[in-house]
């Protein structure tokens, strides 16, 4: 046994590396294993990071060729240097992915190098070194579902990894699934060229989203030129000389079609991964989905073995995991830790941003819960204006008996960024008139989710 830790956490994305980060400033002696050659999991490395990186090179180039004329300023010969556009990602995720490797040095984190395997309660091998630690922590996050009948090759069919790392813009790139990926990544392509064509399984966009919100989303993506084939499933995928040809049918049966594709996306979802870290020897107990089970304390069905992020059930957000990580590990140093999984934002980061918090109006149906609803656009608020930025609007539900908000959602300019002030309302259980009354900076893109808390009472004031 060559050390003995109070925490070993196994995975360095956002969940892992918090964990072990706020387990250190508590004074626990901590190492963190990660098999990957850099620290930052996913979301470092092919996930948030390298992806944010490309949407906002590629909308700065697609707002150079088609925004800024509007603003009076003209460009000529403007020409993609896709080259540059990949380094420059790279650099900003060797960036993030160095900082951490400083902030674990900072706060004496052993890095482990190696894939781990867990022997049992209290014991981990990495590397064919075995360690022991008080506590162990499974975070070793997820991996893109497979489908049958479309092989990956990360070439021509490939996953959000390979969609990040292609080296020319593809004629025309079809992506299986509309959800978060197919449509950050298909946006990223289009506004650099591509023809993009999304076959979603169901009869909507992002799925768990609010409806109305991704009605009029989808209605957006196609003034910016993405197809959409809704109702349609994929049966099968072969490579061809030049690309792929892809199977589609409708859903409810029906003709099949052939689709030619240079570039196939597959991005149906993510599972939980726990390959290879022995769960079954351990006897860790999975659910149904092989997400790891967990009680509300994140621990498992072996005492001493506790697991976050992806690889347990919610969201699968780089945020979700990070809070979890820091409850557990507070939780671990003898303190209280809680997440509130009422409050998670989601935002996906095209153009204009979709983002939401807390209950779909679906959901309030379903539930039978009795809400009012506040909507405002974006077209009536003076800065999206000046902006020229007027695609989209504010929504707020309420509920109809005491005004408390259970849920909001925003699609516009800096949705993402909106959707805090709502994250904040509802953790310290505000009600709609609470945000009416609060002063908002004019003029500022806030203002439209003032006036949308208003328009819950109907005395919206600018429309
Ligand atoms: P991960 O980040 O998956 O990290 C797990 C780590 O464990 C990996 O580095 C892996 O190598 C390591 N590991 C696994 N098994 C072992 C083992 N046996 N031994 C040692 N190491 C092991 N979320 C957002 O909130 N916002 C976004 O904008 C966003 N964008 C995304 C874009 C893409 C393209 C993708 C794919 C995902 C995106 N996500 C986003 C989701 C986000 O990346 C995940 O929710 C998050 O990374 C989960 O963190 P985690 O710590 O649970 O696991
Ligand atoms: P997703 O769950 O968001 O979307 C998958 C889509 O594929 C759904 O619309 C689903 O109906 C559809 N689908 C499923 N099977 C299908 C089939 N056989 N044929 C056609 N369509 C099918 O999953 P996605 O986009 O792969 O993302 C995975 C995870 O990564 C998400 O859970 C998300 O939370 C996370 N992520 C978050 C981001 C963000 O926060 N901005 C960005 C990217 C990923």
């Amino acid at each position: 046994m060559s050390d003995q830790f109070d925490v070993i956490v196994i995975g360095s994305g956002p969940g892992g590396y918090v964990c072990a980060i706020r387990a250190a400033q508590l004074g626990l002696k901590v190492a963190c294993a990660e098999k990957r050659a850099t620290l930052g999991g996913t979301c470092l490395n092919i996930g948030c990071i390298p992806s944010k990186a490309l949407l906002h090179s590629s909308e700065n180039f697609s707002a150079t060729q088609h925004a800024w004329a509007e603003h009076g300023i003209v460009v000529e010969g403007i020409k993609l240097d896709l080259a540059r556009m990949q380094a420059r990602k790279a650099e900003v995720v060797n960036a993030n992915v160095r900082g951490v490797e400083f902030l674990f040095k900072k706060n004496k984190v052993a890095w482990l190098k190696g894939e781990a395997r867990i022997l049992a309660a209290g014991r981990v091998a990495v590397a064919g070194t075995e360690y022991a630690a008080k506590s162990i922590v499974i975070a070793t996050g997820s991996e893109s579902s497979p489908l049958a009948g479309v092989e990956v090759d990360e070439k021509r069919i490939v996953t959000s990894t390979g969609a990040l790392e292609l080296d020319r813009v593809p004629e025309h790139l079809v992506v299986i699934g509309g959800g978060v990926i197919g449509l950050e990544l298909g946006s990223v392509w289009r506004r650099l060229g591509a023809q993009v064509t999304v076959v979603e399984f169901l009869d909507r966009l992002i799925p768990g989203n609010d409806g109305e919100i991704a009605k009029h989303f989808q209605r957006i993506l196609a003034k910016q030129g993405i197809k959409f084939r809704l109702s349609t499933k994929v049966t099968g995928a072969e490579l061809t000389d030049t690309g792929v040809t892809l199977t589609v049918q409708p859903v409810q049966g029906g003709a099949a079609e052939e689709i030619a594709a240079d570039v196939v996306l597959l991005s149906i979802g993510r599972r939980p991964y726990t390959e290879g870290l022995g769960l079954a020897e351990a006897g860790v107990a999975l659910d149904e989905a092989g997400r790891v089970k967990t009680d509300p304390h994140f621990a498992t069905s072996v005492p001493g073995i506790y697991a976050i992020g992806d690889v347990i059930a919610g969201p699968m957000l780089a945020h979700k995991a990070e809070d979890e990580g820091v409850a557990l590990a507070e939780q671990l140093a003898g303190g209280a830790g809680h997440v509130n999984y009422e409050a998670i934002p989601g935002v996906v980061y095209t153009w204009p941003e979709v983002a939401g918090v807390g209950r779909t109006e679906e959901q309030l149906k379903a539930e039978k819960i009795e809400y009012r609803v506040g909507k405002f656009p974006f077209t009536a608020n003076g800065r999206a204006r000046a902006m020229g930025c007027t695609d989209g609007f504010v929504k707020i539900l309420a509920d109809a008996a005491t005004d408390r908000i259970l849920g909001c959602h925003i699609i516009g300019p800096e949705a993402g960024t909106l959707i805090a002030e709502i994250v904040t309302a509802i953790e310290f259980g505000a009600s709609s008139e609470d945000v009416a009354r609060l002063c908002h900076a004019h003029p500022s893109l806030n203002e439209a989710v003032k006036e949308a808390a208003l328009a819950v009472d109907n005395r919206a004031i600018h429309i």
